[in-house]
């Protein structure tokens, strides 16, 4: 972690920062100033970079970003404290157990997961975030009608990203012939993405609305 993550976090932490306890249901609006903005959750945010300017260019949206990782969580504190964002939050813990244990029903207006850890090998593949189970602990805090955007440079696992979110009853494909989504212009390059695209890798999206 730099001086500057390490700095922004303690200071920033206490008014940004929530802490994923599994003790509380959450009141998101509360949360984010009491001024009725619609809430998307991003897991896995890496260094933020991305959520920061996504969140900027969509101010009447708030962004509760999720992740494990101290530096990046410091990161993104920086970025949107320095573009002057008031619509960013930080979660420090593990997605599963926000989304278990402390969003209430129908309270998300969309799901973003960007190059969430591959796993390649097969004996790990059950590791992988985007699977039934998980569908089925985020439907129910999605509100009718929300975005779940999803993307990966691992073929492999889009493949898998496409097969269980087609499966699932409370999902619909945005793009009419039941595929992957062209690349929209408000998702920005991610690291994790430029990283993959130096490697040859190629990048799927996956767009598809809540019931
Ligand atoms: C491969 S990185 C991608 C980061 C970023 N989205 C990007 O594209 O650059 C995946 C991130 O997901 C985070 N992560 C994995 N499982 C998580 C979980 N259960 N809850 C919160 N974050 C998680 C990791 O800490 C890591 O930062």
């Amino acid at each position: 972690m730099t001086t500057g993550q390490a700095e922004a976090l303690e200071r920033l932490w206490p008014r940004w920062g929530l802490d994923i306890d599994g003790r509380r249901v959450l009141d998101l609006d509360e949360l984010f100033g009491g001024r009725g903005l619609p809430v998307v959750l991003e897991i896995g945010f890496g260094m933020g970079e991305a959520t920061a300017q996504m969140a900027a260019e969509d101010p009447a949206t708030g962004v509760l970003a999720v992740d494990v990782h101290t530096p990046g969580q410091g990161n993104l504190l920086a970025l949107a404290e320095r573009a002057g964002l008031t619509n960013v939050r930080v979660a420090n813990g593990d997605a599963i157990i926000l989304l278990r244990e402390m969003l209430p029903p129908a309270s998300l207006a969309g799901l973003r997961v960007y190059f969430p850890d591959p796993w390649p090998k097969k004996r790990h593949h059950k590791r992988r975030l985007i699977q039934p189970e998980f569908l089925d602990l985020v439907a129910p805090r999605l509100a009718p009608g929300a975005l779940v955007h999803c993307a990966t440079d691992w073929e492999p696992y889009a493949e898998q990203m496409l097969e269980v979110l087609t499966a699932h009853p409370d999902f619909e494909n945005t793009v009419p012939d039941g595929g992957y989504a062209p690349r929209p212009a408000f998702r920005p390059l991610t690291r994790f993405e430029g990283q993959g695209l130096d490697k040859g890798h190629v990048v799927n999206d996956l767009l598809f609305r809540r019931r």
